[in-house]
């Protein structure tokens, strides 16, 4: 079989980049080895896709090259996605922070892309696995197998008859494009595939690790931390990177039976380094100490926590107060434990000993070296007719739609050029 362009992975990205190669006459084959196309869209946004994000720009996304970026998110930007969300009638809102959701279930997400891949004549293999991928000419042959014990299946996916090869059989196209994405929940199909084929053209890898991922505590802080699980409150969690610089994010954090979560940590998660500590202030912008001296004076025979409880969830206030052991009544407290307790409320530095790891990860930092890639076009420089884009890039962003916006724009920026 010989086509234009063979894009293997078919999420976000490679389902955008294969409809715009398809808009322009290409012949377009794009496989998944997983029974049905965008499974992560699917389940993305609690099952509502948080499929933009209107504050989306550079500084949102973590990169060796923090710049690579910049020209994809200009040439498709948040507008152009919400346009073709519009023209296919899928109502959506403005959560929060900039982020847009569909009203409705994801699928519709899912479905608009299949639709369009069908509209443009892109054809769709599903349950396909890729392997064998050789240089031939200035294109590529791929050997694309039946996925054993897996059949199309047509899920939400009504517009697109899906297939899948009978037998395996070899493809030759022109221009190939890696969109398997990145390595986190391995559950859903998510593999390293775009390392394997990096390695085998020598392209660099800025090695991977989990994203936007809840951390794990060591067993003595989780025992003493345990009666917390499900507390959630609105803070603000900073990291200081080794050469100083700092990154704080204002938003939920939850203690959970395995350790920290909630958005706010899930975005310090991509700055976070093993060994490194973060930083909660769990009432932001209170001033714990004057209001502790306040009550002092009001009543000072309450005790510390019930003080702080005016500020805090209660079960948090007393694991305040337990962690920074002093005086039972408030008027027995002197300034220095007074702000103490302000401290361990507002700066409270907590070490993590990891994160819950790909398993829950909703993203992958690290990935292809943008070094080895056109930032117009995602195309590999060094091997013409090679394209990377999506979450295999290593481009990650911020929790809050902007992983999205990378997928579609740099699957749309390929898809100009494949
Ligand atoms: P994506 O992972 O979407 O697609 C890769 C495709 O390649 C998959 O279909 C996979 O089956 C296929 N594949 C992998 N290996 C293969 C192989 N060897 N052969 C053939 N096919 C292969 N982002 C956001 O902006 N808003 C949100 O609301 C969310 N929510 C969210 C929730 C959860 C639970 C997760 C895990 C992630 C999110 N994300 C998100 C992140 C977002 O889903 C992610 O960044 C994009 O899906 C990345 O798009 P890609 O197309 O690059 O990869």
């Amino acid at each position: 079989m010989e086509v234009d362009v063979l894009v293997i992975g078919a999420g976000a990205a490679g389902m955008m980049c294969a409809i715009e190669a398809a808009k322009r006459g290409r012949r377009v084959l794009i496989v998944d080895h997983a029974a049905a196309p965008g499974e992560k869209i699917r389940i993305s946004g609690g099952g509502r896709c948080n499929f933009t994000n209107v504050n989306a720009t550079p500084k949102n996304y973590l990169s060796q090259n923090p710049s690579f970026c910049i020209s994809a998110l200009r040439r498709y930007g948040w507008r152009n996605f919400v346009a073709m969300v519009d023209a296919a009638g899928i109502a959506w809102h403005e959560k929060t922070l900039g982020q847009l959701f569909c009203d409705g279930p994801a699928t519709q997400v899912v479905d608009m892309l299949t639709g369009h891949l069908r509209q443009t004549g892109a054809r769709l293999m599903l349950a396909t696995a890729a392997s064998d991928i050789r240089r031939a000419g200035n294109g590529f042959t791929v050997l694309l197998s039946p996925v054993a014990g897996k059949a199309a299946r047509r899920g939400s996916a009504q517009s697109v008859p899906p297939s899948g090869p009978a037998a395996p059989m070899q493809v030759s196209c022109a221009s190939l494009v890696i969109a398997t994405g990145g390595k986190s929940i391995p559950k859903m199909g998510a593999t390293g595939f775009a390392f394997e084929v990096a390695t085998q053209f020598g392209l660099d890898i800025v090695a991977p690790r989990p994203g936007l991922v809840p951390f794990t505590l060591a067993p003595e802080q989780l025992a003493a931390l345990a009666p917390l699980a499900g507390v959630a409150v609105d803070a603000v969690v900073s990291h200081t990177a080794p050469g100083g610089r700092k990154t704080s994010f204002a938003e939920a954090l939850l203690f959970t039976h395995r350790g920290l979560s909630g958005p706010a940590i899930l975005q310090i998660s991509s700055y976070w380094r093993e060994g490194d500590a973060i930083t909660l202030s769990l009432a932001p912008g209170v001033d714990v100490f004057a209001a502790l001296k306040t009550a002092r004076v009001a009543n000072g025979r309450q005790a510390p926590q019930t003080a702080l409880a005016a500020i805090l969830p209660k079960r948090l206030a007393q694991a305040i107060v337990e962690m920074t052991p002093g005086p039972e009544r408030l008027a027995d407290c002197n300034d220095k434990h007074l702000r103490a307790l302000d401290a361990a409320v507002n700066a409270w530095v907590i070490r993590p000993n990891g994160t819950e790891g790909y398993r829950t990860a909703e993203v992958m930092l690290g990935g292809v070296d943008t070094d080895e890639l056109d930032q117009k076009t995602m195309a590999v420089k060094s091997l013409p007719g090679l394209y990377v884009i999506g979450e295999a890039v290593d481009v990650t962003g911020w929790l809050g739609g902007y992983n999205f916006q990378w997928a579609w724009a740099s699957g749309w920026c390929a898809g100009q050029a494949a």
